[in-house]
């Protein structure tokens, strides 16, 4: 088996200091709409972990944030996140119900995050969650419920789990499914959930062994791809068999004309000859589309650029979409530039923050809450790492003309580290 340190070098290295900044310096304008918080979250060890047993999915989280108010920057602030028995939780922030969650998969349960990211601690959303959640949820277009699929490696099933609005989980129902897989996220329609049953499955040996993620590709899993009705019991799930492959994220989902088409980026497989991080072809965006009828998976590649990390307009999601955004990744997992697929035009726009400067997630804030209002009508805010400087930006781009210069940079004193996930939450 191979291992590689590179997610213990350069921006994927951790900082060593929780710290808390109230001037920020910003070039440009911070648009009045923008009032709320920037965050995100990753991997960032305590400890220096052995490089040769450390993966990247498994360090210490911590969670960073810019607060964004009356077009000023009025902090910054970085705070590790622990579960309560020192549970890694290191992959999404997300806001509910005013509250905010730091998420992660396979086992730990949430944790709750002060307004300013402290850690509240461990949280199973007052007594109704029974067990793990998962770091991808994904909001119904009807009522809002997030949605996802939660797992664990001593399960003889996964699990649909709902979270109502209160945030508080309304449903869960178990799903059989055989050797463990990994599921690290789902999609949702106005319909259907999408279950990712694809061959990266629980390996006792590796976990014997003390692999800290002991999932290993598993070429005797058959990949395949259910429906569930979002309301429906097992035995409703509706299995189509898939491409072998794995995939962590899905862009979104709908359904029209008798098929449920969906959106992800798609790697060629995972965790075969690198072990420690996800480091085996080029990832690339596609889109399946699942044809009960025809009782098949079609897949075409929409844009064969490695890149990960997609993202939408969450007002869409659930429902037919036109515009995509993700980060191209410029090999051995290294980040690029901000990319912002037409999916109805077929063509994509390509925002390049700059020499040596790599963008993390970009996230689509809409101008207004107003799902009528046009689909690209908004900001796309991400973390910017500078090479040169070794610090990091927030950047806010019109969302509408990406190729242009960030209409507002907010100028960070220390660096984010690459890691996984984040949302704006605005303010209520
Ligand atoms: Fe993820």
């Amino acid at each position: 088996m191979k291992t590689t340190s590179t997610w213990l070098d350069g921006n994927y290295a951790p900082v060593t200091e929780e710290v808390t900044i109230t001037e920020l310096e910003v070039t440009g304008t911070i648009p009045d709409e923008l009032s709320g918080r920037l965050v995100r979250i990753g991997p960032n060890p305590r400890t220096a972990p052995d490089p040769a047993r450390y993966h990247w999915f498994v360090g210490d989280g911590m969670v960073h944030g810019v607060r964004l108010r009356d077009g000023r920057a009025e902090w910054y602030r970085n705070r590790w996140v622990q579960g309560d028995q020192g549970e890694v939780v290191n992959t999404h922030v997300i806001g509910v119900d005013g509250r905010t969650f730091a998420l992660v998969e396979a086992g730990s349960q949430p944790v709750e995050l002060s307004y300013e990211l402290d850690p509240i601690g461990t949280c199973d959303f007052d007594g109704t969650l029974d067990g793990a959640f998962s770091a991808h949820t994904h909001a119904d277009p009807v009522t809002g419920d997030l949605h996802c699929i939660a797992y664990h490696w001593a399960w003889d099933h996964v699990r649909h789990v709902v979270l109502g609005q209160d945030a508080r989980v309304r449903r869960e129902v178990r799903i059989p499914v055989a050797d463990g897989p990994m599921i690290h996220d789902c999609a949702v329609t106005d319909r259907h959930i999408v279950i990712f049953d694809l061959p990266v499955t629980f390996d006792m040996a590796a976990a014997a062994e003390g692999f800290p993620l002991p999932y290993r590709w598993n070429p005797g899993h058959p990949a395949r791809v259910g429906l569930l009705p979002l309301d429906g019991g097992p035995e409703d799930v509706r299995w189509f068999d898939a491409p072998t492959c794995y995939v962590f994220h899905t862009l979104n989902a709908y359904e029209a004309d008798g098929v449920v088409t969906i959106d992800l980026v798609r790697h060629p497989r995972m965790f075969a000859g690198v072990v420690n991080g996800p480091s085996e072809g080029d990832p690339v965006l596609e889109r399946w589309t699942l044809d009960p009828a025809a009782g098949e998976v079609r897949t075409e590649v929409l844009d064969d650029r490695p890149q990960e990390f997609p993202r939408m307009d969450e007002r869409r999601s659930g429902l037919r979409h036109r515009y995509g955004y993700g980060v191209g990744l410029a090999g051995d997992g290294d980040r690029g530039p901000i990319l912002k697929h037409d999916l109805v035009a077929g063509v994509t726009e390509v925002h390049d923050p700059g020499p040596g400067r790599t963008s993390l997630e970009p996230v689509f804030v809409p101008r207004s809450p107003d799902r009528d209002a046009a689909e690209d009508d908004g900001w796309l805010l991400a973390y910017v790492h500078d090479a040169a400087t070794d610090r990091s930006d927030v950047v806010v781009l019109d969302a509408g003309d990406v190729t242009a210069k960030p209409v507002a940079t907010v100028h960070l004193p220390v660096r984010v580290p690459f890691g996984f996930h984040g949302s704006w939450i605005p303010d209520r």
